[in-house]
């Protein structure tokens, strides 16, 4: 059975307030959410095959980053900065937890609390460094290897399935006592470690190990990103023509952001010092849209731009607007918002939780405002009319709400398929100076939360979320051009 219920913390992150479902689960249980068909599964996806569990590692059996960095000098750097070198040391991640660590009462829900670590903190998790307590997310001992890192993805030698985080990690030595690392060559030789060749690496599934969540008692999707680029046209079924998850994440540079719409050139180079030159070398910034995480910690501040670059290149606008209305009548425009650049909806991940909207504003020819939908106020918070495009969960009575004590299922979700598209109509009245013509201008818009989340996990020390426009149009309806 699977005992991952992520939902939970998750909910209470929004509501603040603890689960209302007890449940009793066994930590040592692990299983995916599911497996894909024989027929595309990586070599090294092995149904049934026993995935790591807690106690199954002590903290040193794993290398420090900065030890791998010494000759995988780039890399690192690339890595140091990033969302998963700080998966743990995320101050928002640790603010939800540390809330449903101090609020759940029984045995079973401290026990159940357990289910976050294994994806923020697999080394945290496998050697029971980070287990139940709320001091166990101030302890020192993991360093930077706290996160998700180096050795970890590295020492994976195998998956179960998909989702749910079912890894196998296996410390294995080659000759003289070199430990493997696992990785996309097959001809990759090293003076310090053994190398070997992983399938599960060079694949999206390897992402999707920890990349789609879902809650395991009544199977509500809460993260679903690789089934979203499963199901959608960047996977051909053809590994030739396939862009998997690494093609994007994985050939982003500064100024390169490696999206569905823009180049993905290859990186050449040597991956570490005394290696072979590559044609492509897999760069490791993983970047996605957290604009905020990598503000916090040093050497972030790349990340921040690339974060900008990547959301920056992912969605096109089209407005279209009617000829001039009479006056006084109605006039409705269109404003279609492309999914150009990202491999699996827009947004993704916790997308209940990210807010993407439109911004519209209509003028008439003296520059009075007709419309303004998407308005943010003083306090940082969006117009309850705005265009969001998100998922809505439900309870049982089919009611919107972020309480997944009971999350029952989706209630909408009106995010933008990959190579796909949606579009809001927006209505207005046209006075008298209308007949002389209106300009339309619209942007999209992306913040991680919403403000008053933060606002309210963060009290005193709250501080602005950074608000990142993505794509903007222009349009215009005169009487005469
Ligand atoms: C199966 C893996 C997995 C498990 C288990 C998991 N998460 Fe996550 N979590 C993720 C991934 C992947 C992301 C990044 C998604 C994104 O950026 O949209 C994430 C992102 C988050 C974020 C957003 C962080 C930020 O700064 O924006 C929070 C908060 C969070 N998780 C809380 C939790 C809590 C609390 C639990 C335990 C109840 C939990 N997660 C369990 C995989 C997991
Ligand atoms: C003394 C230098 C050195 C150190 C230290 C080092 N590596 Fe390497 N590593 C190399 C070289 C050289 C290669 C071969 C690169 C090539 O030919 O493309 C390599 C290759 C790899 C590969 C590719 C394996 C494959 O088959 O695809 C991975 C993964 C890797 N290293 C991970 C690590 C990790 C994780 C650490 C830290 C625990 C680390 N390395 C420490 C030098 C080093
Ligand atoms: C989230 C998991 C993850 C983390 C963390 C990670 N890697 Fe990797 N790494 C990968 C994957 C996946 C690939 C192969 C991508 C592909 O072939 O599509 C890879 C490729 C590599 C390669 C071979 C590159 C090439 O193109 O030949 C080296 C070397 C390497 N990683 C070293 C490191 C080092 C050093 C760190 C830490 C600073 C690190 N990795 C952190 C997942 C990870
Ligand atoms: C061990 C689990 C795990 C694996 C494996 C993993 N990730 Fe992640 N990833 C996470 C977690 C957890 C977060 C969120 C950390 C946070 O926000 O605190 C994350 C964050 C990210 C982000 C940043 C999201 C944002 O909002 O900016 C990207 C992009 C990403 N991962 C891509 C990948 C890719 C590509 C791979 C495969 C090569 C991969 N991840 C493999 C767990 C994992
Ligand atoms: C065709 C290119 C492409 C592919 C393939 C792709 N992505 Fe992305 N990804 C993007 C772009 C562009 C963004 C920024 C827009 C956004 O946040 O959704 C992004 C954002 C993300 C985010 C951050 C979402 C958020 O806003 O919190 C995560 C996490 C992520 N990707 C993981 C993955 C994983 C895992 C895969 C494979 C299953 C994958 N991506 C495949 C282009 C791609």
């Amino acid at each position: 059975m699977n005992t991952i219920s992520n939902a939970l913390a998750i909910f209470c992150f929004l509501l603040m307030v603890p689960p209302a479902l007890a449940q009793t689960v066994d930590p040592e249980s692990w299983s995916p959410t599911w497996i894909n068909p024989a027929w595309e599964r990586p070599a090294n996806m092995i149904p049934d095959s026993a995935i790591s569990l807690p106690g199954d590692l002590t903290v040193d059996q794993l290398e420090q980053p900065t030890l791998c960095g010494g000759c995988h000098n780039d890399i690192f750097e690339q890595w140091e900065g990033g969302v998963h070198a700080n998966a743990l040391n995320d101050p928002i991640f640790q603010k939800v937890t540390k809330l449903f660590l101090s609020e759940v009462g029984t045995e079973g829900d401290r026990e159940d609390a357990r289910s976050c670590v294994r994806c923020h903190t697999p080394l945290g998790h496998l050697s029971r460094a980070v287990e139940t307590t709320e001091a166990d997310y101030d302890r020192v001992t993991l360093e930077n290897r706290s996160g998700i890192f180096c050795d970890f993805c590295h020492s994976v030698k195998s998956s179960a399935g998909v989702g749910n985080a079912p890894f196998t990690v296996s410390i294995e030595e080659a000759a003289e006592a070199k430990k493997i690392k696992w990785g996309p060559r097959n001809d990759a030789v090293s003076p310090y470690h053994g190398t070997a060749f992983s399938d599960l690496h060079t694949k999206s599934e390897m992402c999707g190990m920890c990349h789609d969540v879902t809650h395991t008692l009544n199977g509500t999707p809460l993260e679903r990103t690789y089934t979203e680029w499963r199901e959608g046209p960047y996977n051909t079924g053809d590994p030739a023509t396939t862009v998997y998850c690494e093609d994007c994440h994985m050939r982003q540079l500064p100024g390169v952001p490696a999206t569905g719409s823009t180049e993905r050139p290859d990186n050449p180079g040597i991956s570490g010092s005394g290696g072979k030159e590559r044609e492509h070398v897999y760069t490791h910034y993983h970047v996605g849209g957290n604009t905020v995480l990598p503000a916090l910690f040093e050497g972030g501040e790349q990340n921040v731009q690339m974060a900008k670059e990547r959301l920056q290149n992912c969605a096109t606008l089209e407005i279209t607007a009617p000829p001039l209305p009479l006056i006084w009548q109605g006039a409705t425009i269109h404003v279609k918002v492309n999914n150009v650049g990202a491999g699996h909806y827009l947004p993704t991940g916790l997308s209940e939780v990210r807010e993407m909207w439109l911004e519209v504003k209509v003028k008439d020819v003296l520059g009075r405002i007709l419309l303004h939908s998407g308005k943010v106020d003083a306090n940082g918070n969006l117009d309850p009319q705005t265009r969001l495009f998100n998922i809505q969960l439900a309870d049982s009575q089919g009611n919107h709400t972020f309480n997944v004590a009971m999350p029952d299922h989706v209630l909408s979700d009106n995010r933008i398929p990959p190579k796909g598209s949606r579009t809001e109509q927006f209505s207005f009245l046209v006075p008298l100076t209308g007949i002389l013509g209106y300009t339309i201008e619209a942007a999209l818009r992306y913040r991680s939360a919403p403000q008053s989340l933060i606002d309210d996990l963060f009290g005193e020390e709250t501080f602005p979320l950074p608000i990142i426009e993505m794509a903007s149009a222009e349009a215009a309806v005169k009487l005469v051009d």
